[in-house]
């Protein structure tokens, strides 16, 4: 693997800022001090130290996907590939989606195997904004909008669960097509939300976490590296 990639996959640098690092002197291989980016590592034997500290691929990682359709967020094989089927990284069954989507939901979900973090983006008690936009089976139109609008932002009793979601914010862009943004993760909730008032989500697109927008230039099935500022956001 070069040098500049080990780097961005074992810290939290970008492919330029482990250039940047690599010019400043910072990265030894094997004790000498290298600048070349394009320098071989071999993963397994050789240690590589970014200003003294050895570097691992087992480290701390995060991503994000385009996920598309018919594709599992879980870790055992089963009838769809997985999502970890389609990162090509080492090690790469360590990392955990951030919430998962359901198998027909597409858009954006964050991987990482930082437990820490990764609660921090699910908890409801962090209350981080997720935005889906939901097509609908049923036109909804004037005074029926406005009512679901009115009921998801008291919070709505979903079938089998004893507290209402939190209160939430739903937009419709069009008749058939709303847009719905909640703080919560729970089963299928959506798609729950929906039914409850009386509608059916005919497809679903997750199209932000937090401060993090699904970026138009990342294809279904795509993938990148959060960037430290989108790490550090949660
Ligand atoms: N809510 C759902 O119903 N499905 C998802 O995939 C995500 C949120």
């Amino acid at each position: 693997m070069r040098l500049d990639r080990f780097l961005s996959e074992t810290t939290p640098l970008t492919r330029s800022l482990a250039k940047r690092a690599l010019k400043n002197g910072e990265v030894t291989l094997n004790g000498e001090l290298i600048k070349q980016a394009a320098t071989q590592v071999n993963t397994e034997s050789d240690d590589v130290k970014l200003n003294g500290e050895t570097l691992s691929l087992v480290g701390l990682r995060y991503l994000m996907m385009h996920k598309p359709v018919d594709v599992e967020c879980t870790a055992r094989r089963g009838l769809y590939p997985r999502v970890i089927d389609l990162i090509d990284l080492p090690k790469v069954e360590r990392l955990q989606p951030v919430g998962r989507l359901d198998v027909d939901t597409t858009g954006l979900l964050l991987l990482t195997d930082d437990g820490q973090w990764s609660h921090r983006v699910t908890s409801p008690r962090h209350r981080c904004a997720k935005v889906y936009v939901a097509d609908l089976a049923e036109p909804v139109e004037d005074q029926a909008a406005q009512w679901a609008i009115d009921q998801v932002a008291e919070g709505i009793m979903l079938d089998g669960e004893e507290t209402p979601t939190q209160p939430a914010v739903l937009r419709f862009i069009t008749p058939y097509q709303a847009e719905l943004t909640i703080t919560e993760g729970r089963y299928h909730q959506v798609k729950r939300m929906f039914a409850a008032l009386g509608n059916h989500v005919s497809s679903l697109h997750r199209r932000s976490i937090g401060d993090i927008v699904l970026p138009d230039n990342l294809a279904p099935g795509e993938w990148r590296e959060l960037t430290p500022e989108e790490i550090a956001g949660f």
